[in-house]
């Protein structure tokens, strides 16, 4: 960490011991890692709520970089109940993608790592896999088939150099290999019908680059579905497409979930995008949840400030405005946190408490959820975000 905090200057003797400190602490937690994957006991575990497919419990996913440590996730708890799409909001470097790349076990490691907390992945048998812990050989049979990812540039995702239908059955394959040919390719087919691509037969034999942005999606989410997975991970799924393709997208998300009886996990930086779509929100900040509920509290009953000033910077239909309302400041430097409410020095509802430690998730309903000493109470304190030292590590 930088001596100087108000600089991002960085000596070469700090330099140097942040190399040093880096290397025997990835060390340590990847022999750690290394040990967990060997005994099952430490892998499996139970779900605090059998109706969830997915619960993220004090997870904190931390980047050892040369210029310190950088806490992307910080102790975030949410789970996606089954059925159920659950939007992730945020706005850009909030930790959206880190959570979702923590719970693929996709991070770029050994920089990237999760150090702290629980990601339970439902087993559907009483047991839950810890996929901090899990061996990459049962990852492997987890990702695309149990889980699986949409991501937010199709172009790049599918490989240029193969035809569509090669790149879909490629994905059945995988997790079918006794499969016939004929199977495969009449799966495909369907998968194809599936999201919507009107000329199946054509866009089978089509290379990526003679369809358009909106068509590339939509093969993408036809690969995402190959095995009916228990959990899509939409990750700005429509953020690279026009508006009018973006609300086609979304709507063959929301009945392909109908359709398929999966949970979405549905990460954007776009209030509106999880607005007609979302049953729960989660709304994140500077690497943590600062607010979580159903749809309906979120959208009508806004609470966290942040949550306030995004609402009032979302256009509305009908509504005319002078300018649209503009959150004041920047997010603190994400190598050094400060130990108070990250919202404070860009909030305009500051009460005497705000000064103290960062503020702990209280109840505010039965399903609403805020971190705001605005409705601190000491009886619907949940909990104080369960943070790691990386120096403790
Ligand atoms: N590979 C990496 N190395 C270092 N820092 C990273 C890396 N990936 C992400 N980060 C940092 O983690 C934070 C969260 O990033 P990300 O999850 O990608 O944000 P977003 O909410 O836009 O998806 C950012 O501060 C980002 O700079
Ligand atoms: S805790 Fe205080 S500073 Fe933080 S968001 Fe709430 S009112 Fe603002
Ligand atoms: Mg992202």
């Amino acid at each position: 960490m930088s001596e100087n905090k108000h600089t991002s200057y960085i000596s070469g003797k700090e330099s140097r011991r942040i190399t040093k400190f880096n290397r025997k602490v990835t060390k340590k937690l990847e022999s750690e890692r290394a040990n967990a994957n060997k005994d099952p006991q430490l892998y499996t575990t139970k779900m605090k709520d059998e109706n969830n497919v997915v619960e993220f419990d004090n997870v904190c996913t931390f980047f050892f970089t040369e210029v310190g440590t950088v806490k992307a996730v910080d102790g975030i708890s949410f789970e996606v109940p089954k059925n159920s799409t659950v939007g992730v909001v945020g706005e850009s470097g909030c930790g959206k993608s880190v959570t979702s790349l923590s719970l693929m076990q996709l991070l770029q490691r050994p920089t990237g790592q999760v150090v702290g907390g629980e990601i339970r992945f439902n087993k559907g048998d009483g047991t839950a896999y810890n996929i901090v812990n899990t061996p990459n050989s049962i990852m492997e049979q987890i990702r695309g088939n149990k889980m699986s990812m949409i991501f937010q540039e199709p172009m790049t995702s599918l490989n240029p150099v193969f035809r569509i239908g090669d790149q879909v059955d490629e994905a059945i394959i995988l997790h079918n290999p006794d499969m016939s040919e004929e199977d495969v390719k009449a799966r495909t087919l369907e998968l194809l019908d599936m999201v919507g691509i009107a000329n199946k037969e054509g866009v089978y034999s089509m290379y990526p680059h003679e369809l358009s942005g909106g068509m590339r999606q939509r093969v993408m989410i036809a690969i995402a579905l190959a095995c009916r997975p228990e959990l899509i991970i939409a990750d700005e799924p429509t953020t690279a497409l026009d508006v009018t393709i973006q609300a086609q997208i979304l709507d063959l998300l929301e009945n392909l979930k109908k359709k398929i009886g999966s949970s979405i996990m549905l990460i954007t930086h776009d209030l509106g995008v999880v607005a007609g779509m979302a049953d729960y929100v989660v709304v994140m900040y500077a690497g943590r949840v600062i607010e979580k509920g159903t749809a309906d509290d979120i959208f009508h009953h806004p609470a966290h400030p942040y949550t306030i000033g995004l609402m009032k910077s979302k256009p509305v239909v009908g509504k005319k405005v002078e300018e649209l309302y503009n959150i004041p400041g920047s997010v603190p430097n994400p190598v050094n946190m400060p130990n108070y409410c990250y919202f404070r020095d860009r909030c305009e509802m500051q009460c005497d408490m705000c000064s103290g430690k960062y503020p702990p998730s209280i109840k505010i309903s039965d399903t609403h959820v805020v971190s705001c000493y605005r409705f601190y109470d000491e009886k619907n304190v949940i909990e104080y975000p369960k943070t790691v030292n990386p120096e403790e590590l």
